[in-house]
């Protein structure tokens, strides 16, 4: 797993026991989500290279910065999305793209049904959102897809990656490093990550 970076907090903690929680509200697990990805966010941007130039603040010349790289954002949809606005507070300046995929729940294989990607995305900071990694088909057809379309700098962030997804996005995308926030034992024979937290997608949206 020597490109997989677990995000440690005692606030990620805090929040992944909501999410994890059966008993939890729809409203207090999308604010649970929200909070992890922010924290998510700095984590995954910490690297990132600046520019620097002369500004001036009201009493005198300084150095300032801005980020020297595009960076897109890519929700892998449905539940990709609830990682996104978290990420544009951190992140403003962010593209944003959309990646229609959908598993199928007998073959587990992924399904795609939707892309829409800025024209710069083979210049930019590539951030795959998606909450679950489980059995990392979505992802890595997520990555395969944007890769095609030239992105060549690609990070994926998640919230809960199963140890099988990882080995599935190294064996195939080993130049894509995977930030989670927690790491699970393992899949059930449906593909559920255990202990994990269900459905991400169903219990951000509420079609439980
Ligand atoms: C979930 C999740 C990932 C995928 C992970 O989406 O958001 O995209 O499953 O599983 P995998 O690693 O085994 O591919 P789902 O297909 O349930 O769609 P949804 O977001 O519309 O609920
Ligand atoms: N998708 C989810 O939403 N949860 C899982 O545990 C696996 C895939």
């Amino acid at each position: 797993m020597k490109n997989f970076h677990l995000v440690d907090h005692p606030l990620i903690k805090r929040d992944l026991t909501i999410l994890r929680n059966k008993n939890t509200d729809q409203n207090f697990f999308r604010m649970a989500l929200k909070r992890v990805s922010s924290i998510l966010a700095f984590e995954v941007s910490k690297n990132f290279k600046l520019n620097s130039f002369e500004i001036e603040t009201p009493l005198e010349k300084t150095t300032g910065y801005d980020l020297a790289q595009d960076v897109v954002l890519v929700p892998v949809l449905r539940a990709g999305l609830s990682m996104v606005n978290a990420f544009l507070e951190i992140i403003p300046e962010a593209k944003v793209g959309h990646i229609g995929i959908q598993r199928n729940e007998i073959t587990l294989e992924p399904i795609d049904y939707y892309y829409k990607t800025p024209k710069n995305i083979d210049i930019a900071k590539v951030i795959l959102l998606d909450p679950m990694l489980a059995t990392g088909g979505s992802g890595a057809a997520a990555l395969n897809f944007l890769k095609k379309r030239g992105a060549v700098e690609c990070i994926f962030a998640c919230l809960v990656a199963s140890p099988q997804g990882i080995e599935r996005i190294e064996a195939e995308h080993p130049d894509v490093r995977v930030y989670s926030a927690a790491l699970d034992r393992t899949l059930n024979e449906k593909g559920y990550i255990l202990p994990g937290l269900g459905d991400a997608g169903d219990r951000t949206f509420g079609t439980l």
